[in-house]
């Protein structure tokens, strides 16, 4: 299984944090945000990593993540020239994925425990598609999923009304499907190509998997997830926790 994280764009709940930095190098405990990412991944096995940021910031993220010796990964970049969206950012790594199954994450969520666990369950998993979904106070901020007794039915991005408070967080599974999937959507009222769009895809396929996500996460994007997450990773001393 190879991994991508997404960095790319434009931070600007953030600013004027984000102004001259990109969000995924502010620092979340004592470490740039981008790293708890590239942890992830490689707690969960996964060491082959496609990173994707835009013009403006690649240099400066390349000088903090390196080759990827520091974390015993091996890092691969790609430039995304307009915050097109998330499933815009996705389509980069079609050369890269070499029809290999991805674990996608975005480099603004941090998760209290490795998503090992989950990773592992779609290991098993003979197609299709894995979203993680954890219960939130604030659904209005991200996509929300309808579930039956066992299954996801709906999802909605950024819902006024949310039907549940089970968000769908920032990191996604796919088999090598995605990618053709993505050729399919069209920009939202937004402009982007959402993956929320993608996982509907699946959803419509009867192809989507979901578990639930251990302990805590966050969305580090605004100003009070951003000091969550900071007070989180100083607490833990950036550490990313295991399941007993
Ligand atoms: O955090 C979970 C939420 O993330 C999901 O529940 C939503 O479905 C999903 O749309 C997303 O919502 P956000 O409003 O938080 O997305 P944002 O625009 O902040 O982008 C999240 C990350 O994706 C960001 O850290 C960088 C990456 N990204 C985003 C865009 C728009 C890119 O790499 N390129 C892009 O063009």
């Amino acid at each position: 299984m190879k991994g991508i994280i997404l960095a790319g764009g434009k931070g600007t709940r953030l600013a004027p944090l984000t102004e001259v930095t990109n969000k995924h190098l502010l620092p979340v405990g004592k470490e740039p945000m981008i790293w708890h990412s590239v942890k992830q991944l490689a707690s969960s096995g996964i060491t082959d990593i496609l990173i994707v940021t835009s013009t403006n910031h690649m240099g400066d993220v390349v000088n903090s993540l390196g080759s990827g010796k520091r974390f015993a990964c091996e890092f691969t970049y790609r430039v995304q020239e307009e915050a097109a969206g998330i499933a815009d950012a996705l389509s980069l790594g079609e050369q890269f994925a070499q029809g290999k199954k991805i674990v996608v994450l975005l480099g603004d969520n941090i998760f209290e425990y490795s998503i090992r666990q989950h990773v592992e369950a779609f290991a098993e998993q003979p197609e299709g598609a894995r979203v993680l979904l954890k219960e939130v106070g604030d659904p209005e901020r991200f996509a929300i999923a309808a579930l039956d007794e066992k299954q996801i039915i709906k999802i909605e991005e950024k819902p006024t009304e949310p039907k549940t408070n089970y968000a769908v967080v920032g990191c996604y599974m796919y088999d090598s499907q995605v990618f053709n999937l993505i050729r399919k959507v069209q920009p939202s009222e937004r402009g982007e190509l959402e993956i929320t769009a993608i996982n509907e895809l699946y959803l419509k396929q009867g192809q989507l998997q979901f578990s639930f996500v251990n302990g805590r996460w966050m969305d580090a994007g605004t100003f009070n997830s951003f000091n969550e997450a900071n007070n989180l990773m100083l607490l833990n001393d950036n550490k990313i926790l295991h399941d007993i």
